[in-house]
């Protein structure tokens, strides 16, 4: 195998715009393949509230969209949510919301000891910026993960998208979870207005070199309720692609998501492409002949992701959890959604795995010559 430890800023940004990728592609998925086989991780996502107290320019929760109705679930819904992940072959609930202007830290930190004691799962937190003692104290209460993306580690570009934050402060924030010993995930999103190849080949190898557990990729999708939404550019699914690959070959033992931005910016069976995607030459799909096939998540897993976090939000508010278009949209009941999320995989020859699905990145780690 080459050393793709050795890919340079240069040859990221080629590899980015190159005509075509299908080679990438296929490395990709073979490293994936030698790392994970087969399995996909599944990981439920409870989106528990979405108020949020920012207002990051290509988010559809900023606080300044007044167009969404706000909602908490309270414990016992959170709970049943959980209950319902667990019993469908979840190794891990992810506990998400928008950044509470006062966050009830210590209720998040009694819901995790719940969980912890009622389910064999790992619990992931993805609640935003708080103060070490906060991550710590949810640390103390059994939280295993902590996803906290940069989104672009990009100085200007990142103060612009995300009014009042710094890189700096939110790579230490990273820093400090992953001290904390929570197995610590981050990532960008793609295409952002602004966002050039080289900024992204930045980010990819920034994030490369920090010896994350999880890294994402996802698309910018516009949101009409958005500063950012009557961006024209059509939605580059294929960038994203190309990135998730990249960021395989660099972090060969990392969990990496085929994120839900994929299958809302390119959704499944036939139910039409909602936004434009710029390159239809999508050559690195799955040729089994899947009904269920050709959505965003399946091409994810052939650029080699390994992981699908299907939303297991309770049906009276997912939909008021729109990130961006497309997000929790399905029109059927969670039970079915995940049913058919399962079957996709299969069909595409993967195997859903109820497994824990810690990362590996630690044993790519040790063998890494210092
Ligand atoms: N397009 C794509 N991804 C988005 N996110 C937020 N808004 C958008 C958008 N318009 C992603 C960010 C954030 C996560 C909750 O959703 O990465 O961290
Ligand atoms: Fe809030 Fe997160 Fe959306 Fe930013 S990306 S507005 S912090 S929910």
């Amino acid at each position: 195998m080459s050393d793709n430890t050795a890919l340079t800023e240069h040859d990221i940004v080629h590899a980015l715009c190159a005509p075509d990728a299908a080679s990438l592609y296929s490395a990709a998925r073979a490293l994936a393949d030698d790392v994970f086989g087969r399995q996909v991780f599944l990981r439920g996502v409870v989106e528990f509230a979405n108020h949020c107290r920012r207002n990051c320019l290509y988010c559809g929760l900023r606080a300044a969209n007044t167009d969404v109705e706000r909602f908490r679930l309270d414990d016992e819904e959170i709970l049943h949510a959980v209950s319902f992940a667990a019993a469908h072959g979840m190794g891990t609930v992810v506990l998400q919301s928008g950044e509470e202007a006062q966050g009830d830290v210590r209720r998040v930190g009694a819901l995790v000891r719940e969980i912890k004691r009622r389910h064999n799962v790992a619990v992931t937190l993805s609640l935003g910026d708080y103060a070490e003692d906060h991550y710590r104290y949810w640390r103390d209460c059994g939280a295993d993960r902590y996803l906290l993306k940069v989104e672009t580690t990009d100085d200007a570009l990142h103060a612009r998208m995300r009014p009042g934050t710094t890189v700096t402060e939110r790579l230490a924030r990273v820093e400090t979870l992953q001290r904390l010993g929570y197995e610590t995930g981050s990532g960008v999103i793609s295409g952002l207005p602004g966002m050039t190849p080289r900024i992204l080949a930045r980010d990819i190898l920034r994030l490369s070199a920090m010896g994350l557990e999880m890294i994402a990729v996802g698309p910018f999708i516009p949101h009409p309720g958005t500063p950012l939404g009557a961006e024209r550019a059509a939605v580059d699914i294929e960038q994203a692609l190309r990135a998730t690959a990249l960021l395989r070959l660099l972090n060969p033992g990392a969990n990496i998501p085929a994120t839900s931005a994929l299958d809302s910016a390119c959704p499944p069976q036939d139910s039409g492409t909602q936004y434009p995607v710029s390159d239809t030459r999508l050559n690195n799909q799955d040729s089994a002949h899947s009904p269920y096939g050709k959505g965003g998540r399946e091409q994810g897993l052939a650029a080699g992701a390994n992981v699908v976090m299907p939303s297991v939000t309770p049906e009276r508010v997912r939909r008021n959890y729109a990130i961006y278009p497309g997000k929790n949209t399905v029109q059927c009941s969670v039970t079915e959604a995940v049913r058919q999320l399962k079957l996709r995989l299969e069909h595409a020859g993967y195997q859903p795995s109820d497994a824990i699905g810690a990362s590996l990145s630690g044993r790519f780690r040790a063998a890494d010559p210092m």
